[in-house]
């Protein structure tokens, strides 16, 4: 594989993970707060991006690449209320989908074709994390921010990202 791409893999690895801390810092707000269905969601997210990072490291090592691992960075920041989170974690998953498709526009530049295939499934699953940051977004909003028990109590619920 070429260094430029399977450099960029390995990058993913650790954005991966930096997207793991980042929904484990948002679980920790919320179960500060007894939204236990919210702090429940972000659990969920948090476990699932450390999948995302096994993924790549998986492929890594199925093409013979090294991984090295660097250290993940948190800038952990004082939220000011729920829907400042909901933004936050709407705004890293966009940077999540602009960086897979960095990594898929070099790997085509470079006639990678195992990556770019390996790419698709983070490609659509970017949608769908975009999609699901938004309606959170939109439900929220619904709900306003002084009537958060029953969406709480909604996401608690919630059985499909089980
Ligand atoms: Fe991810
Ligand atoms: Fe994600």
């Amino acid at each position: 594989m070429k260094k430029e791409v399977a450099d960029l893999l390995r990058v993913q690895v650790n954005k991966e993970l930096q997207s793991a801390y980042i929904y484990l810092d948002f679980y920790n707000y919320f179960a500060a707060r007894s939204l236990t269905g919210f702090a429940k969601w972000y659990k969920q997210q948090s476990e699932e991006e450390v999948q995302h990072a096994w993924g790549f490291i998986n492929f890594l090592h199925d093409m013979d690449e090294t991984v090295t691992l660097t250290s993940v960075e948190l800038d952990p920041k004082p939220y000011k209320d729920p829907l400042e989170i909901l933004k936050a974690g709407l705004a890293h998953e966009q940077f999540i989908s602009d960086s897979i498709r960095g990594i898929y526009k070099e790997a085509a530049a470079n006639d990678e074709y195992e990556v770019q295939s390996f790419l698709k499934g983070f490609i659509d699953e970017q949608v769908e994390e975009e999609k699901n940051a938004k309606n959170f977004i939109r439900k929220y909003n619904l709900a306003g921010p002084d009537n958060l028990y029953d969406l709480d109590e909604g996401l608690l619920a919630n059985k499909d990202h089980e």
